[in-house]
């Protein structure tokens, strides 16, 4: 199924698995476009006073996920221009789905690598082991056959296997018609 661009962008939705570059490539993207950049995992971790994969350990992944969707929520009514980095589990929720689904002007990129890649790109992103940057990293094969069909209704795809983000960042912007302000 193909997800529908909007015919004007004023904000940038980025999805995708654990490695997909999401946090990377929205920072990059935001900074040449001049907009603002906000990470939902970053943002919940402030808020929460603890780094995600303390609030995992702490009160578990349904707490998480509802934290998740609260900033979701709020974010989506923050004003736009927004460029917008998700978590890679954010899209499991239905509500999360529609969320993303009703909102104006909103560009959701499903940024696409096999899952060979990512956890590829996980090893090297980290300055800690995996297994405490991302507790749920162990669960990634069946997480990822969970979600794929899920990633592919929410976004439009965009290939980011062996692409620099530089590249990745190029390739949305000639996508969504966009130039750079910088
Ligand atoms: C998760 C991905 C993480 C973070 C949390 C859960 C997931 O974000 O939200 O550890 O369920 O895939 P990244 O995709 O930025 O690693």
């Amino acid at each position: 199924m193909n997800v529908p661009l909007p015919a004007s962008t004023e904000r940038i939705v980025l999805i995708g698995f654990m490695g997909a570059g999401k946090s990377t490539v929205g920072a990059m993207l935001a900074a040449q476009l001049g907009w603002p950049f906000v990470d939902l995992d970053s943002s919940v971790a402030a808020t929460a006073g603890k780094p995600v994969p303390q609030i995992l350990a702490d009160h578990g992944e349904p707490h998480f996920r509802q934290l998740e969707s609260q900033h979701l929520a709020a974010t989506l009514a923050q004003p736009v221009p927004l460029v917008l980095a998700l978590g890679g589990g954010a899209i499991e929720a239905d509500e999360n789905r529609k969320l993303l689904a009703a909102a104006e002007a909103t560009a959701v990129l499903y940024l696409e690598a096999p899952l060979e890649t990512l956890l590829a790109r996980c090893e090297v992103q980290q300055g800690r082991p995996n297994a405490v940057a991302r507790p749920l990293i162990h669960e990634a094969a069946q997480r990822f056959a969970e979600r794929a069909s899920l990633y592919q209704q929410t976004g439009t795809a965009v290939p980011t296997e062996s692409l620099p983000a530089e590249d990745v960042v190029q390739d949305i912007l000639r996508l969504l018609q966009m130039e750079a302000a910088t």
